[in-house]
Order: C-alpha cells, then structure tokens, then sequence
C-alpha cells in the first residue's frame, strides 16, 4: 500500500516522514516547486524539532520522496493506494470563514488524476468547516467514482509534531464503509498496537472532533487569561490561582497558563471559522461565547501593552523596548498572529524603538515587519532597553542571569508577557519585575 501526501506545510511533511517512519513508501506533493526541491534535498523550510532528521532518514532509506506533479503521482502510487489531503484552510480575507479554496483544488486535481484507477481511498486531514467531508464526497463521486472519501482530522501541536504523529492521544476516522476503516487501521496498525483509542465516525462528527477540541483549549487559556484580569483588578495573583484550581483533576494544569494568550495559524482561525459555520448552520447562539473568548484573548495584547507604557512612566514615545520572542509559541518559528510580534508592532506605532530577538523566528519577524529592529541575542536586544518585555517562553530566556542582563539595560524593568521567568530572581537582582494578572 503506497500512501502520498497532498500539501507540505507543517502537517503535510510531517505527516508524510511519519508515514514513511511506521515502513510505508510515501510521496509527497506540494505545488511549490522551490519547496518540493528543498524537501528532496532534506531540507524542512520551517523550525520543527527532529523533523529534518526524520526526513532525511525517511529519503535516505528510500522511502520518501517529493513531487510537484499530479500525474506523476497518481501513475507512482497506483490502484489501492491512500492519498492525504493536508493543505492549509487560512482564514479569508475581511471574514471569519475559512477559505476553502486549497483544499477544494487539492481533491479536484487529485480526484482527475486517479480518476482512470481503479480503487483508491482520499483521506481529509485538513482542519474544514463541518459538512466539508460529505460536499467533496459528492463531487469525487462525480469526477473519480472509483475513489472513495474519508475524514482523518490531525492533532498534532507545532513544536511537538512528530511525536504528536507518532504516539497521538487518539485518531480519528470518518468513514462510510468499512473497506476505508479497514485501510485507516492499516496505516495505523502500529499506533493501535500501542493501544492509541480509535474514534471511528461519521463525517461532521470527526470534522467537529477538530474544531471542538481547539475551541476547548482556547476556552481554556481565555479562561485563566479572564481571572487575570479580575486578579489585576482585585490584587490577586492569577499564578496561585492557576495552581490552586489545577489541583482539583477535573481541571488540571495544562492550558491553563496565564499570559499573553494564542495565537498561530490554528487556534484563532479555527475558532472564528467555527463560529462562521455555527452561523451557516443557524446555530450562531451556541458558539457565541467563542466571540467572548476571543476577545479576551486579544485584550491581553493591549494589556501587555498598557503595562509597558505604564513601565516607561506613562509614554513610550522614544523609549527602547527589547522584546524576547517573536515565535508564537516556543520550539517553532511560526509568527502567524503571533502575540508577541502584535505586541512588538503596536509599540512601535507609539514611538518606541523596539528590538527584536527570537532564537528561531527572527529572519521569518524580519521578512513580515521590517520596521523593527532585530538583535542576534537576547543580550543584545536588551542593550540601553527602557524595559524587557518577554513573550514568548523560550528555555534560553529562563536561563539567563538576571544580574547578567543588568549590566546591559537603562532601566530594569521587565515584563513577563508568559508568566514564566522566576519572578523571585529577577526582583531579588534588582528588578522591577511586572507580570500579566499579578500584583
Ligand atoms: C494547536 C492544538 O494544540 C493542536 O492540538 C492542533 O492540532 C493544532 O492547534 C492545529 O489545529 O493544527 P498549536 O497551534 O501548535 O496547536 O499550538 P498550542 O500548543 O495549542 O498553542 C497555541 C497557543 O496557545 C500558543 O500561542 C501558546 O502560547 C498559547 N497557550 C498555550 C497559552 O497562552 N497558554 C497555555 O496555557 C497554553
């Protein structure tokens, strides 16, 4: 059973080296024709740790290799074979929707080229509206009836993709036959072996799997990020909240990090394309609170904001502002709404000098908001910096030496935009330390 891979972006590359790494020969498609070079060349063009590793053990040993051409494709991966569609759902432009554009082209191209074959199976893997999987099915049914649908969401978090891919929490399939189950189990044979729950479904219920699980996580970050606030107005501190409450198991710890908030290319969009079905769908009402979680998301960028006008003694205007991380998230160089960069820009547009340093997200910052500074080292971002702000919580900030970077600034000032520096260390080395929902 050979398997290819539609679309090599995050999901897409690391799907196809973890298809290769469980002893499938797979083959990747992107019409990117400099990306599909790179990726032969065991280049991975983003920040994803062990991914180029995996992909060069993956094209070494024979059984992975890149392609921008269809035909080409369809002809290597013949009858039987099992084609993943994981091409991007961004966010359309002025709308909440996601645009459907790549993923429509992604199974019409797929579907003509196999179309001559016989059996073949055409698995979803992107992140669709619900009612996508059963829409397409028709439309394959018209151009391949030879080819069968199903609907394979993707859990994985960016940062921890290839151990997401190869040991998930659960799979998820929406089928309708058994022949497509029985060929999902296949591919997932070694991952069942290892005892990874199965869900298998109907097409909306595994769409809404996706959706509903990054909606539950943003729930949960808005919610922590909602008690800060309440603890800034109140003078309590959101960091012992957060602790108090994961105690209890029925809440736990994970997501609940008080701080700046998400971002990336997936937990805003999803969410807001969420809501812009529930509409379609005449049910706005039930996922209006998503609006609310939204919101409070974004407050927190102007709230980072505010505090460091407040820490700049009431005006930004020709102060310099050193800004750790540029990244989304740590362990990824991902800026797509990145809170940290929004952050960054909208002290800027006040009159600050704002310098930029990321340990992997700098040159992707540089391309996308060329009128801030950028330094090669945490260091060197801080030099005669008005106050610190730390956004992103990469393991090299933690370990820096607070009286270290004494030496380097103006003023020490510093705001934890992440909750995530010791806070006692950095005020007992002189610090005015600020973070986000504590006194
Ligand atoms: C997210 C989901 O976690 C994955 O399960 C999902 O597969 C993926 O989206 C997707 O749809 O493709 P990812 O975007 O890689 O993964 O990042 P997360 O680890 O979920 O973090 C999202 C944002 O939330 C980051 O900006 C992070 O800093 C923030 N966050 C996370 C908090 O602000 N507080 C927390 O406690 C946790």
């Amino acid at each position: 059973m050979r398997i290819t891979v539609i679309g090599t972006g995050y999901l897409g590359v690391t799907h196809a080296a973890c298809m290769a790494a469980l002893g499938f020969e797979v083959m990747g498609l992107d019409v990117d024709v400099e990306k599909v070079a790179a990726l032969a060349a065991g280049h991975v063009p983003f920040y994803e740790p062990g991914l180029e590793d995996l992909l060069r053990e993956q094209i070494a040993a024979g059984r992975l290799s890149f392609t921008s051409d269809h035909a080409e494709l369809a002809a290597w991966a013949g009858e039987g074979a099992l084609h993943f569609v994981c091409v991007g759902t961004p966010q359309k432009k002025g709308e909440y929707a996601a645009d459907m554009t790549y993923v429509d082209a992604a199974f019409e191209t797929l579907a003509r080229s196999v179309a001559h074959q016989g059996r073949s199976l055409l698995i979803g893997k992107s992140t669709v509206p619900v009612g996508t999987a059963s829409r397409i099915a028709d439309r394959i049914a018209e151009l391949a009836p030879n080819a069968e649908v199903a609907w394979n969401p993707e859990f994985l978090r960016e940062g921890h993709a290839v151990h997401d891919t190869l040991h998930p929490d659960r799979l998820v399939v929406g089928v309708r036959s058994e022949q497509a189950e029985a060929d999902l189990r296949r591919v997932y044979a070694r991952l069942l072996a290892e005892n990874v729950p199965l869900v298998v479904t109907d097409f909306p219920t595994a769409e809404l799997v996706k959706v509903s699980a990054n909606s539950f996580l943003a729930v949960k970050i808005s919610f922590i990020n909602a008690m800060a606030e309440v603890c800034e107005a109140a003078g309590a501190d959101v960091m012992q909240l957060a602790e108090a409450l994961s105690h209890d198991p029925r809440i736990g710890h994970r997501f609940l990090v008080p701080g700046l908030g998400f971002g990336g290319g997936c937990l805003p969009k999803d969410i807001r394309a969420f809501m812009a079905r529930a509409g379609e769908l005449g049910v706005d009402q039930a996922l209006a609170f998503l609006k609310e979680v939204d919101a409070i998301n974004m407050r927190r960028r102007v709230r980072t904001v505010d505090l460091a006008r407040e820490q700049c003694d009431g005006s930004l205007l020709g102060k310099r502002v050193a800004v750790w991380g540029a990244a989304f998230k740590p362990e990824s160089d991902d800026i797509r709404d990145s809170p940290a960069l929004n952050v960054a820009a909208s002290i800027n547009l006040q009159g600050a000098q704002v310098t930029v340093y990321d340990p992997k997200a700098t040159d992707n910052a540089r391309k996308m908001y060329p009128t801030l500074s950028y330094a090669d080292s945490a260091m060197e971002a801080a030099d005669q910096a008005d106050v610190i702000l730390h956004l992103t919580e990469w393991q090299e900030f933690r370990d820096l030496d607070p009286v270290a970077v004494r030496t380097q600034v103006r003023q020490t000032r510093i705001i934890d935009g992440r909750n995530a520096l010791d806070a006692t260390a950095w005020r007992s080395a002189g610090w005015t330390y600020r973070a986000l929902g504590r006194p």
